[in-house]
């Protein structure tokens, strides 16, 4: 796996005066279906969240509020990428490492996750994760 297969993806917008509406259809929009959803809020400043890697979870980040960047690592590359609208969000495909900082004040990070919550499918040690990666080559 690649941060190269971690992209951006637009999602619909439905534009009215009233207010813009935006949607997300499993397998439609993006490359998985869609068992759970989290979110992060009350985000104190200079806090951050992540630093794991899932084994087999496909995710889906959309900064629904505010904005926040996501530093994705696959052992080999990283990249940080600024989050900030709600009608676009970041697929992340299975071993990328992630962290997520720089939260605006009142942000929120929401989460599309292809499966239930599962403590084995994580990667909480780099070192670890680094290890399963070069394994895998
Ligand atoms: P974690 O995935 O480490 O959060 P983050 O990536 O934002 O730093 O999860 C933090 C805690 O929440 C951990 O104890 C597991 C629990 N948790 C659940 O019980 N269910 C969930 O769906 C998620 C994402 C976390």
């Amino acid at each position: 796996m690649s941060i190269e297969q971690c992209v951006i993806i637009d999602l619909p917008v439905i534009h009215d005066p009233r207010g813009n509406l935006t949607f997300i259809e499993s397998n439609r929009h993006i490359p998985f279906g869609i068992e759970r959803v989290y979110y992060l809020y009350d985000v104190p400043g200079g806090a951050e969240r992540g630093g794991h890697a899932h084994k087999k979870l496909q995710q889906f980040i959309i900064a629904m509020s505010g904005s926040f960047d996501i530093i994705i690592d696959d052992g080999f590359n990283k990249r940080r990428i600024h989050l900030n609208r709600s009608y676009y969000g970041l697929y992340l495909c299975p071993m990328i490492w992630r962290e997520i900082d720089n939260f605006s004040s009142g942000s929120v990070c929401m989460v599309l996750a292809s499966a239930s919550y599962d403590e084995s499918d994580y990667f909480r040690n780099y070192d670890e994760f680094l290890k399963a990666v070069q394994d895998s080559q």
